[in-house]
Parts: C-alpha cells; sequence; structure tokens
C-alpha cells in the first residue's frame, strides 16, 4: 500500500530534519527532492548543459560531494526555473511517491505539482531571519567561513527566485498544513508534524 507526506518550504525551514523523522517514525521511506536540483545545478556549474542533466541524472549524481554548498544552492534554484529540467524530472518523483510501504518528500512543488493527491501535505516556514540563522549556525558547525548578512541575502534571493518563476512556483497546497517553525524547537517541530499526519490517517481510516 502507498502513502505520500508531501512537505514543502523555503529555504531552510526544517523540511529535510521534519522529512527524516517523520520517515522514521512511520517506516517509510524518503526522497529529499532539492537533491535532483543540487545534482542538477551543480553539472551545470562544471558546464553540463542542465536539461541534458536533468534527463540523465543517475542515483550517484544525488550522492556526490559538495552538493550542500551554498553555490550549489544558487545553481539549484536557477536550473529549478527551466521547465524542461522540472518535466525531466517528474516521473522519478511520482515513482516515489507511490512506492509501497509509504514515502515522504520534501521540496518546493510535491504537495502542488508532483504529488496533489499526497494523503498529508505539510507547509513548513519561518521568518528568512530565523532560517537564515540557522542555516548560519550549521554552515559555522561545518567548518564553512560565512557571516550571518550573506546567508540572510543568498536565503532571501532563493526564496524570491523559487516563489516567482512560472512553473512550480513555491507555494502552499490549498490542503496543507501550515507548520510555521519560527518560534519552535525542532523537537516540538516534529511532534506538531506527527501530530498533523496522525489526524489525516484517523479522518482517512474513518471515512
Ligand atoms: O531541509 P530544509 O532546508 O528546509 O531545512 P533543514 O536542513 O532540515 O534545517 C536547517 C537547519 O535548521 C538544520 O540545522 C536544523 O537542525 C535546523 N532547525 C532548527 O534548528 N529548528 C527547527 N525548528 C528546524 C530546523
Ligand atoms: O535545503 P534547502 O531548502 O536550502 O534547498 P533544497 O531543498 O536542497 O533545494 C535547492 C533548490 O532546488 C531550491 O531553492 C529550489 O529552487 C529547487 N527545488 C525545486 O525547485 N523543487 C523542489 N521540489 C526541490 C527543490
Amino acid at each position: 500500500m502507498s502513502f505520500t507526506i508531501a512537505i514543502d518550504g523555503p529555504a531552510a525551514a526544517g523540511k529535510g530534519t521534519i522529512s527524516k523523522r517523520l520517515a522514521a517514525h512511520f517506516g517509510f521511506g524518503h526522497l529529499d527532492t532539492g537533491l535532483l536540483y543540487r545534482a542538477v545545478g551543480r553539472l551545470m556549474l562544471t558546464g553540463t548543459e542542465p536539461v541534458a542533466a536533468a534527463q540523465a541524472l543517475v542515483a550517484a549524481d544525488l550522492e556526490a560531494e559538495g552538493l550542500r554548498t551554498a553555490q550549489v544552492a544558487q545553481a539549484a534554484s536557477k536550473v529549478a526555473a527551466i521547465p524542461e529540467v522540472r518535466a525531466a524530472l517528474v516521473d522519478f518523483q511520482r515513482a516515489y511517491a507511490r512506492r509501497s510501504g509509504g514515502a515522504v518528500l520534501d521540496g518546493r512543488d510535491i504537495g502542488t505539482v508532483i504529488c496533489p493527491e499526497a494523503e498529508a501535505k505539510l507547509f513548513v516556514t519561518a521568518s528568512a531571519e530565523v532560517r537564515a540563522r540557522r542555516r548560519f549556525d550549521e554552515l559555522q558547525g561545518n567548518g564553512v567561513q560565512t557571516d550571518y548578512e550573506t546567508v540572510l541575502a543568498e536565503t532571501k534571493e532563493r526564496d524570491h527566485r523559487d516563489r516567482t518563476r512560472a512553473d512550480a512556483p513555491l507555494r502552499p497546497a490549498e490542503d496543507a498544513v501550515i507548520l510555521d517553525t519560527s518560534e519552535m524547537d525542532i523537537e516540538s517541530a516534529v511532534a506538531q508534524a506527527i501530530a498533523a499526519v496522525n489526524a489525516t490517517m484517523s479522518e482517512r481510516a474513518g471515512q
């Protein structure tokens, strides 16, 4: 049986952390769809044409080094605005969403475009300042030399590009539960996400 949990939201909102924890809690698989765009963005930076890169994307690209850098994040959001790149990645994501045993997918357009029929949808968000602070702390923890203002500017630039593109812009699905984690630590955010999915599951069981 398949059950899809769609997690969308802007950069560094906590999507990945929440998705991993949801997947572990429910025993589902997890696909971080941002990695697909990051892999294509990274290939573009090394000279590969992005549509060809998306069409030829192989699992090994998703495990490549250096996908988490700020430079690759910006490249990802640029290639993500190209409709042919998005189109080349759709089937893989939809097949994953319908895998047996349940799936959590996180990204920008999971609840709106990839899996509008997902059984549970969450839109995870927080203020740009809080998200930039989290990403900055994360980068510093990994020994990356940067400053908060730069991370904030990059976060806002990427969000703006993601929200204003014509194809699959970042926005909550109409039936998504909004989880604003600005004032929440990760444990409360995870607990609320689990509660929201449980509520959907019992609603469905009662139908
Ligand atoms: O996947 P996404 O970019 O949305 O975010 P993430 O990688 O899950 O989270 C970015 C950073 O914020 C991680 O270091 C999380 O531990 C942290 N975080 C937090 O401190 N509090 C939250 N409520 C959510 C995330
Ligand atoms: O971890 P973070 O939230 O910073 O970024 P990500 O989820 O790894 O996504 C990197 C970029 O890929 C985003 O800024 C989007 O432009 C793009 N993306 C997308 O367009 N659609 C998705 N489903 C996932 C990511």
